[in-house]
């Protein structure tokens, strides 16, 4: 097979490289397309536009195939835990014992958050949505811990990767405790990880809380799902971020930004208020597709749809199965998960959807877990944020351990041609 691509434009011919992946992706290196001929390419959304090589995620949206480090989601889900797959999505390798327990006890170091930093969340009103503030306070670690900015060797890496770790969850939860007016916990270092989210979240002076083991296993689960999905938006605006040398947390603060869309991570919250005013309004699963088909309304049908995924979203179908065990090991009986269940039967037979090959995506189902968790609504992104760190914290270390370039994409101008100046009175 030819490893170049040919471009014929004008009447001249230029030839390009092709980059082939380990997975036999083919990418046309086009990196000298301008200085050679003067054209640059367009591409809306970057939907066939490739910003960097990785060996971090590989996702085969046709197969509906999603692997961290080589290993399948679904064998990490079933038999791993968060902050192993976490060390594994950032160092590239499943950790030994010894190296999780190292991991574990350098994170631990970094758990206590900057006390002053209470006095910045207590300049939200109650009513800040929990994102807001979580991009406010993620940047705001940057003030008490300026050794984050320049890593400038391994060692200054590390330390941030687990003081990012150790502190973006503590920060996370304030963010609840700060809306439900209760007071703000602290990070328990004798306790697990994911266990510790839910001491933050729901402890209360007034009596010890022991966490349910089966929403510990579920949310360990579910962060798994999250850890890191490839050039995704959110995860590529930290990438953009980090390539100016701006620090981890001010990347990861624009990061939680981005993630907040709610045609991103902030869909997991915009699919159970779709599910809950469709229940409002009687339930009539088969209105709410009408809508979400006719172009002439703005309604989308929430957790539909993928940019990459035309195939069923791997994540999806675990959480899926997932939501059916919390519920009954709970003994939740939602009728939002049987209204979920009817829109997905009923779209997956649509010729709308099927044509388009719209199917579920990690936001249809992983909401209805939240709730039953006790999850308010509006810290469903959160939680995609919590799973998501050890993605953005790995893709912001390989791009910064590759030296790779300040991105900085061109344009098509299409304003006025030169024109002069017109004094105010001839206006
Ligand atoms: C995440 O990229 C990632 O990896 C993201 C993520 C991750 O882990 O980081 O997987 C997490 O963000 C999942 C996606 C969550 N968002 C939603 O569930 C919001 C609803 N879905 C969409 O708005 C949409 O599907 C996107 C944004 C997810 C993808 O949009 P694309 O790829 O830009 O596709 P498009 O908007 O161009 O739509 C193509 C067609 C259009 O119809 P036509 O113009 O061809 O007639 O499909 C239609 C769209 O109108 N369409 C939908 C639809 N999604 C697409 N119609 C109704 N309901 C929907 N949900």
């Amino acid at each position: 097979m030819s490893k170049t691509a040919i471009v014929e434009l004008e009447g001249k011919k230029y030839e390009f490289p092709l980059i082939e992946g380990s997975e036999n992706e083919i990418a046309i290196d086009i990196s000298k397309l301008r200085d050679l001929s003067g054209a640059i390419t367009m591409d809306p959304g970057y939907k066939n536009s490739g910003v960097c090589k990785s060996d971090i995620t590989f996702l085969d949206g046709e197969e509906g195939i999603l692997r961290y480090r080589g290993y399948s989601i679904e064998e990490l889900a079933d038999k791993g835990n968060f902050l192993e797959v976490s060390y594994l999505v950032i160092f590239g390798e499943l950790p030994t014992k010894e190296q999780l327990a190292k991991f574990q006890n350098d994170i631990n170091k970094y758990t206590l958050v900057n006390e002053e930093m209470k006095d910045i969340i207590d300049g939200f009103p109650r009513t800040a949505h929990p994102m807001g503030v979580l991009s406010c306070m993620t940047g705001a670690l940057t003030a008490f811990n300026p050794k984050v900015v320049n890593v400038e060797n391994e060692k200054e890496m590390y330390d941030a990767v687990c003081k990012t770790m150790g502190k973006f969850m503590v920060i996370a939860t304030w963010t609840y405790r700060k809306s439900a007016g209760f007071p703000l916990n602290y990070y328990d270092n004798t306790k697990g990880y994911v266990e510790n989210f839910l001491h933050l979240m729901f402890e209360l002076p007034t009596g010890p809380y022991s966490a349910n083991p089966v929403v510990v296993d579920a949310l360990d689960k579910l962060f798994i799902l999250h850890a890191d999905h490839e050039q995704n938006c959110s995860t590529s605006t930290v990438r953009m971020v980090g390539s100016s040398h701006a620090g981890l947390f001010a990347s990861i603060s624009a990061g939680v930004s981005a993630l907040w869309g709610p045609l991103h991570g902030g869909a997991n919250q915009a699919v159970l208020e779709m599910l809950e005013a469709i229940q409002k309004d009687g339930g009539d699963a088969d209105k709410y597709l009408a809508k979400a088909k006719d172009k002439d309304d703005p309604f989308r049908l929430m957790g539909f749809g993928h940019r990459v995924y035309k195939n069923f979203d791997p994540r999806a179908r675990i959480i899926k199965k997932a939501a059916d065990e919390v519920l009954r090991e709970l003994g939740v009986d939602d009728p939002i998960l049987q209204i979920a269940k009817k829109l997905e039967e009923a779209a997956l037979v649509d010729d709308y959807f099927v044509s388009r090959k719209l199917y579920p995506n990690v936001d249809f189902y992983s909401g209805i877990i939240y709730r039953a968790l006790g999850i308010p609504t509006d810290m469903f992104t959160v939680l995609f944020a919590i799973g998501r760190l050890p993605g953005w914290i790995a893709q912001w270390k390989e791009m910064r351990i590759n030296k790779e370039p300040i991105g900085r994409p061109r344009q098509i101008y299409t304003g006025h041609p030169l024109r002069s100046f017109v004094e105010m009175e001839k206006r």
